[in-house]
């Protein structure tokens, strides 16, 4: 609906990889990208760069807690990111923001924005539509239900423009998917109203919130960072390490799978850790087999 052929789309440049195969392949749009982090926190001033050196309408997409990086942006950043995309709209430039909550609500620290972005954006000037995207595959552990929420959000929105957007989605829903399966939409349906909802979501949350604690302390003993130190996180399912110079990740992410049966996600010299998936007695055992793989991988570079 909102990318045609030759359209920017702005994202941060660790960033889900089927956003590549959504706006350039299937809509042929161009993926423009900017370094995700600066001095260990969001780059306020890349993201403001990169949204100066579009002309015309601006579709940008924010997706926190970001997948791959486990990161969303600290309280005192959001207003900064909300700032920079308000400077875009005083130019006069219109903008689409589709922000992807595919994560919502799997914040782990204090200082950490907890909201959605939307609520922020919605309000912002009526030349910023939001696009707030929500899946229950994260959000409600039911992977495979194929269930997708779309909310929009512009300030001043009339009934009849959100009537005009829902009637687009509809048909772009049916010209793509056909239908979302009924089953799954009648089983979520149903859990959203059950007393046991809140219950069932919170025991989830707290094993997922024990494995980032756990991986935190891991990652803490300097040990590590003899191959590896840990990008910002503290959010999602997600963390990346990023491995000293010398080592080559797709090297050890063979090493880790032939050697010590661990499965990991590269991204050039990042491995993407799914702490999400790892049951918290064997995230120590996760951290220490990165770290032999890169011994392993040292020592035969050298033979
Ligand atoms: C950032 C992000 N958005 C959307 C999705 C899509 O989720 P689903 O499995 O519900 O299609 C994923 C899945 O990995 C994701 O990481």
């Amino acid at each position: 609906m909102f990318v045609d052929e030759g359209d920017t789309v702005v994202i941060p440049d660790l960033y889900w990889e089927n956003y590549s195969l959504i706006f350039e392949n299937a809509y042929k749009g161009k993926i423009v990208t900017f370094p995700l982090f600066k001095n260990g926190g969001f780059n306020v001033e890349g993201f403001s760069e990169t949204l100066d050196s579009i002309s015309g309408k601006i579709v940008l997409l924010l997706n926190f807690p970001n997948n791959p990086t486990g990161y969303t942006p600290l309280i005192s950043e959001i207003e900064l990111i909300v700032n920079a995309i308000k400077q875009q709209s005083d130019k006069g430039k219109r903008v689409v923001a589709i922000i992807d909550d595919a994560y919502f609500g799997l914040v782990y620290e204090k200082e950490v924005y907890t909201e959605s972005i939307f609520n922020q954006l919605s309000l912002l000037d009526e030349k910023v539509l939001a696009v707030k995207l929500d899946g229950p595959t994260k959000e409600d552990y039911v992977w495979g239900f194929r269930v997708g929420f779309i909310t929009y959000g512009v300030k001043n929105g009339t009934s009849e423009l959100y009537e005009a957007l829902e009637n687009k989605t509809a048909g772009a829903v049916r010209g793509n998917i056909s239908n979302v399966s009924h089953l799954s939409q009648s089983l979520l349906y149903s859990a959203y109203f059950s007393e046991q909802y809140e219950a069932d979501k919170k025991q989830k949350y707290d094993t997922l919130n024990a494995r980032y604690q756990s991986i935190v302390k891991v990652l803490a003993n300097p040990k590590y960072t003899k191959h590896f130190t840990a990008l910002p996180f503290n959010s999602g399912y997600f963390m990346c390490i990023e491995l000293n110079q010398s080592l080559k990740a797709e090297a050890i992410r063979k090493i880790l799978l032939d050697n010590y049966s661990t499965g990991v996600i590269v991204f050039g010299n990042l491995i993407r850790l799914a702490f999400s998936a790892v049951p918290e007695s064997k995230i120590p055992q996760l951290v220490e087999n990165i770290y032999l793989a890169c011994d392993e991988f040292i020592k035969k570079d050298l033979e």
